[in-house]
């Protein structure tokens, strides 16, 4: 794919519809991302795992590349978004139901932030995934502007003050409530799991929605969690 700025331009345009025309844009955000792994690895015939993968938008661009998907998630509110259940399966990505070794893919769009233990989370994608297997890790960090989701950018005076000032402007709590539903994971903390988590090899890290030319950024301490929007870790499962 060419990861060039028109096509960064294209996605946040889609990104700011994201309320008024959901399907639209999770479908491009799938295909997106799914040719993002296509650089990486072949899905035609793989078995790959969606942790989180609420309403299958990922799941379905998975299978238009030939493979069989299951996205295991534990809302079953997101599991059925997209009307029917599909494949889904009600579960933890902090305990993943699935047998030691058993996908050829563990992909994971944007769940990290929302789970109490991300580094369990992405010990259980690496123990699902076979030996020569691909994990696929991306999520939003704190310190980017949309780290604070819906409550951005007052997440940079604290999650918990932007959450309460959110609930006095529009009445209602966030549904993404500092922590409860969104924890602050940075850029240095995923490179740090990457690189001494057992059995699994950094194959790659970058800026998921960036240009190609924006790569060295994640290599700037500080900088990184300002500028990084959204990391991708690419992993290679070692024998
Ligand atoms: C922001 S949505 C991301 C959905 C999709 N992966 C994407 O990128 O558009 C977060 C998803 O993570 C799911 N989730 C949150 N905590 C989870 C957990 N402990 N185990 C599995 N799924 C979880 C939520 O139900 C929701 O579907």
């Amino acid at each position: 794919m060419r990861a060039d700025l028109a096509r960064s331009i294209r996605l946040f345009r889609a990104f700011r519809t994201e309320q008024a025309k959901p399907d639209a844009y999770y479908t491009t955000l799938a295909a997106d991302t799914a040719a993002q792994l296509l650089d990486r690895v072949s899905l035609a015939g793989a078995t790959v795992l969606d942790v989180g993968g609420g309403p299958g938008y990922f799941a379905d661009a998975f299978r238009r590349a030939g493979a069989r998907c299951v996205c295991v998630d534990v809302d079953a509110g997101e599991l059925t978004g997209q009307g029917a259940p599909g494949t889904g399966v009600l579960g933890s990505a902090l305990e993943l139901p699935l047998a030691d070794g058993s996908v050829d893919v563990c992909f994971s769009s944007n769940v990290l932030e929302h789970v109490p233990d991300p580094w369990r989370m992405a010990d259980e994608m690496a123990r699902v995934t076979r030996e020569g297997g691909l994990i696929f890790l991306a999520y939003t960090n704190w310190l980017s502007p949309w780290g604070g989701h819906e409550t951005s950018p007052w997440h940079y005076l604290g999650g918990e003050r932007a959450a309460r000032r959110y609930a006095r402007v529009h009445g209602r709590q966030p549904k993404n409530r500092y922590g409860r539903s969104l924890f602050p994971v940075s850029v240095a903390h995923g490179l740090r799991w990457a690189r001494s988590a057992r059995d699994v090899e950094l194959v790659d890290a970058f800026p998921r929605y960036l240009p190609w030319w924006c790569r060295p950024l994640v290599k700037v301490p500080v900088v990184r969690e300002f500028v990084t929007w959204n990391l991708v870790l690419v992993l290679r499962k070692l024998g």
